[in-house]
């Protein structure tokens, strides 16, 4: 037996994270073991416990949770605490490593002042520094710092931790978030050179919607910073900023998140009395100082260019073999003001170089030269591309000289899922690229184009595959943060952009309710109810919006007015002059979202113990659900939204009055023949739409969609070589060439929630319902629904309460077996389709057990490795 995957609040050994309550959480591997009997957890001031501050003792039963246990301890600023968890199983005990957090300056105040280069030219980019002396050894380093727009920090001449784009992106006008950096190791006895590079960013530069606008949180340059030494011979010291720092111009001369950037490798970083001025102060309210949410955006991947194409056009270009987030590196030993010029695309047009697509967004990176042997990349910008476009180049172009550096916040993977199918293998490949490529720190719609906001819709939607595909937990919780914050300022309404920078908007269906679903999402998928109670105001502010709404026009319980974003870029006929809004009514969807998202809030309360509220928001959402059955049902029970939009909306909310049900279901099916088998849904049909015909009797459809290849559909675009999720199903013409300019990224995620299907339909792994305490799978319910139109699919899953497994073969015969595993203390109920009691062996033997329910055999199992065969009988799947 073995303790793995400790974590606190859900993070690895957080360093200076915001951690008002820890919460510890941790799985168990190798062990033939099936439940807890017993945990102990201690918590201690050393890693060696012999300060422990706390001891549970041995807990009985599962009294103490492996996937969020509060130890009830008052924590110190600046501390760092160690714990480990002891647990016993029915045969076998174990005790995990030590793990370790340590607490941020939680209430201290700062000693340390905002300091701004002394200079009136606010786009000249500065370094900062200073140089002080230590008369002897360090044991013990922290520095707390934070630098505006983005800070690149370096102690005697090297680069502090692995982490790019500090201090992250986040509502800067509510809050700004300060790092802690361990930095003992980095100190010498005797001189020292602190030095901070600033670059523009999310905060000082050309960022939002529009083209965004230059400076939109400040237009000042500044950094506030204070280390924290013990010294060997027991002295305590703090370097802080202060007026005695000096700054100096640094060799970067432009950069800009769009824009790209400019370095002068002539102008060099080490200090010079010969070039160098002073610092004043800056009044940026220092109560805006929070400690850290984001996790670390690092370098994790690197990949070569594939091939270097000299185009019909006479241009250089690199191809990365992948559309990727982040930048390319290179070597070089140029002559002294060389200039080498990189601009980046996602596809060629011709043949040759195409970035019409980017819009205004520049993204180009120049290097002028300083004649030495060098390793470049940027410092303060990244890139949405595959294609890198070359000039200035001396001498031969070696590929060896060039590698992609994959950026996004560091993350595990966690989730994978294969099939018999190359194609959908592709597919699913395509949409963990794409959340690889739009998780740099806050969830983008795209990574390339003058756009890169958070829009609340397309992560509302990309939800559940992100939390499949990754551990997505603390990531998706600073983005919650966030929202919640900038919901203080709009009364409640979610902005369409989180932060909301320039769009001083918000109010659309679907976009909005990211306020509901993405923290029930992270409930049901991690198992904290914690996520609630931090957003339980937001998402209650967000459907007490909507019925501020609905009460100021007449209180029917159905939302009909606002302006909304639809089913934004589906395929049918549009309802509104933008025909990018979709072809589904808005109140419609309006309706169906308040409803869902009241019911959402109402059992967010329950869980919390609000008893009031639950009852209150429950009431809600059945009046808001009896008014749209009374407004969008004939009395002879035909959806009068006979969208495909409308039709999914209203079986996966549970919209249809029960008599109704059957007909609406065959309604759906017909439309759907009626449109010759193939998908017309937007952003906001699209992620439940196979999900619900799985779950119709219309499994097989759902197969077809997946695996149609002509227009509509998800493989037209892999065959047309897609390596990430495209923004519209038609991207790009059959012929390869781009079908628009205006908005057309090659990367954004929305259209990858069908991962989200294959893991809870096709492969079957769901979540217990969310309404109970087995959420985070601690309970599964397992159900796949094969189809023959696939020989066999496998997904596993490091879920937050252990590995499972789920997957299937299917002969020609219809000799069905289906593969699970369920994880240790967790339990499965397990639906085998097409089955009949008596008729299916259990890992070789005859099983007796599992309950005749319709087609399907039932049975709940406990943790364990299962082997089903038997010959399916559904009718569904097919021959
Ligand atoms: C974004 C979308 C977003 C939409 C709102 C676009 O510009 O790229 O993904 O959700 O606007 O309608």
């Amino acid at each position: 037996m073995k303790i793995t995957q400790l974590k606190t609040n859900q993070i690895v050994n957080p360093l200076g994270f915001a951690i008002d309550k820890p919460t510890f959480s941790w799985i168990v591997e190798d062990t033939a073991d099936t439940f807890q009997t017993a945990a102990q957890v201690l918590v201690s001031r050393d890693g060696a416990f012999d300060q422990v501050i706390f001891d549970s003792g041995k807990v009985d039963g599962s009294g103490i949770d492996s996937l969020a246990y509060r130890p009830p301890v008052a924590l110190e600023s600046r501390t760092r605490y160690f714990w480990k968890a002891r647990l016993w199983g029915e045969t076998e005990s174990a005790e995990s490593d030590a793990a370790w957090f340590e607490t941020s300056k939680m209430g201290e105040g700062w000693q340390a002042e905002w300091i701004t280069p002394d200079c009136e030219d606010n786009t000249l980019h500065p370094i900062l520094y200073r140089q002080f002396d230590l008369p002897s050894r360090a044991v013990n380093a922290r520095a707390y710092i934070c630098g505006l727009g983005l800070y690149h920090f370096e102690l005697n001449g090297e680069k502090v931790g692995d982490e790019v784009f500090t201090p992250y992106c986040n509502a800067y006008d509510q809050w700004i978030q300060y790092q802690t950096f361990d930095i003992t190791s980095q100190l010498a006895v005797g001189s020292n050179l602190i030095s901070v590079m600033l670059g523009n960013g999310w905060y000082k530069g050309r960022y939002g919607a529009d083209k965004g606008v230059v400076g939109f949180y400040g237009d000042r340059f500044a950094l506030i910073c204070e280390l924290h030494i013990t010294l060997e011979n027991g002295d305590d010291l703090i370097v802080t900023t202060d007026p005695a720092w000096k700054v100096q111009p640094s060799p970067v001369i432009e950069s800009d998140i769009f824009d790209g950037e400019m370095v002068d490798a002539r102008i060099k970083k080490t200090p010079s009395a010969d070039h160098s001025f002073g610092v004043k102060p800056i009044d940026l309210d220092k109560t805006r100082l929070e400690a850290r949410r984001s996790l670390p955006v690092c370098i994790n991947e690197e990949i070569e260019p594939v091939a270097v194409i000299h185009t019909p056009a006479g241009e250089t270009v690199l191809d990365m073999g992948q559309n990727m987030t982040g930048w390319l590196r290179f070597r070089t030993s140029a002559p002294s003001g060389t200039r080498i010029h990189l601009q980046f695309g996602e596809v060629l047009q011709g043949g040759n170089f195409f970035r019409d697509n980017l819009r205004t967004a520049k993204a180009e990176y120049t290097y002028i030269a300083d004649g030495t042997d060098a390793v470049v990349e940027p410092y303060f910008t990244f890139f949405g591309f595959r294609y890198v476009k070359i000039s200035g180049w001396t001498g031969d172009l070696n590929l060896d000289d060039f590698t992609g550096c994959v950026i996004y916040s560091k993350m595990d993977l966690t989730g994978e899922i294969e099939t018999s199918n190359a194609k959908v293998n592709q597919l699913i490949k395509n949409a963990l690229w794409s959340q690889k490529g739009n998780f740099l720190d806050i969830p983008t719609d795209c990574p390339q184009r003058d756009e890169r906001l958070g829009w609340t819709g397309d992560i509302q939607v990309f939800s559940g595959t992100a939390c499949f595909n990754m551990d997505a937990a603390a990531f998706l919780a600073k983005f919650a943060y966030d929202l919640g914050k900038e919901q203080t300022k709009t009364g409640g309404m979610v902005p369409h952009i989180v932060p909301m920078v320039n769009l001083n908007k918000g109010g659309s269906t679907a976009w909005g309710d990211v306020a509901t679903i993405l923290p029930w999402t992270l409930y049901e998928f991690y198992g904290d109810v914690d996520i609630l109670d931090q957003q339980f105001e937001s998402m209650r502010a967000w459907v007490d919006y909507i019925k501020t709404i609905d009460e100021s026009s007449g209180g029917k319980r159905l939302w009909t007015e606002g302006l909304h974003f639809g089913d934004w870029l589906s395929l049918d006929i549009p309802v509104h002059p933008d025909p990018r809004r979709g072809g589904t009514p808005h109140d419609f969807i309006a309706s169906a979202f308040y409803c869902y998202s009241a019911e959402l809030v109402a059992k967010a309360a329950r869980l919390l113990g609000k008893a009031e509220h639950a009852e209150a928001y429950a009431q809600l959402s059945a009046e808001v659900k009896a008014a749209i059955q009374t407004e969008y049902f004939t009395a002879t029970g035909r959806l009068a939204v006979p969208t495909q939009t409308g039709y999914v909306l209203a079986l996966f909310m549970d919209l249809v009055p029960d008599a109704f049900r059957e007909q609406v279901k065959d309604d759906f099916i017909a439309r759907l023949r009626k449109d010759n088998a193939h998908l017309q849904t937007g952003f906001v049909g699209t992620p439940y739409l196979c999900r619900v015909l799985s779950n119709i009797g219309a499994n097989d459809l759902a197969y077809t969609l997946l695996l149609n290849e002509d227009y509509p559909s998800w493989l037209y675009a892999v065959n047309l070589g897609a390596t990430t999720i495209w923004e519209r199903w038609n991207s790009l013409n059959p012929d390869g060439s781009i079908s628009s300019t205006g908005m057309n990224s090659l990367n954004h995620y929305a259209y990858g929630s069908i991962v989200e299907w294959m893991v809870r339909d096709m492969c079957g792994l769901n979540p217990s319902s969310g309404a109970d305490a087995l959420t985070g799978f601690r309970a599964a319910r397992i159900a796949p629904k094969p189809d023959k139109s696939l020989q066999w699919v496998r997904a596993r899953y490091r879920s937050a309460a252990g590995f499972y497994e789920s997957g299937w073969h299917i002969d020609e015969a219809g000799h069905l077996t289906i593969k699970i595993a369920i994880p240790f203390n967790a339990s499965a109920a397990v639906v085998l389709p097409g089955a009949r009691v008596g008729e299916i062996s259990i890992n070789g033997h005859p099983m007796h057990d599992g309950e005749q329910i319709g087609d399907s055999v039932e049975l709940t199992l406990a943790t364990g490795n299962y082997t089903f065969e038997y010959f399916i009988r559904d009718k569904a799947v097919r021959a």
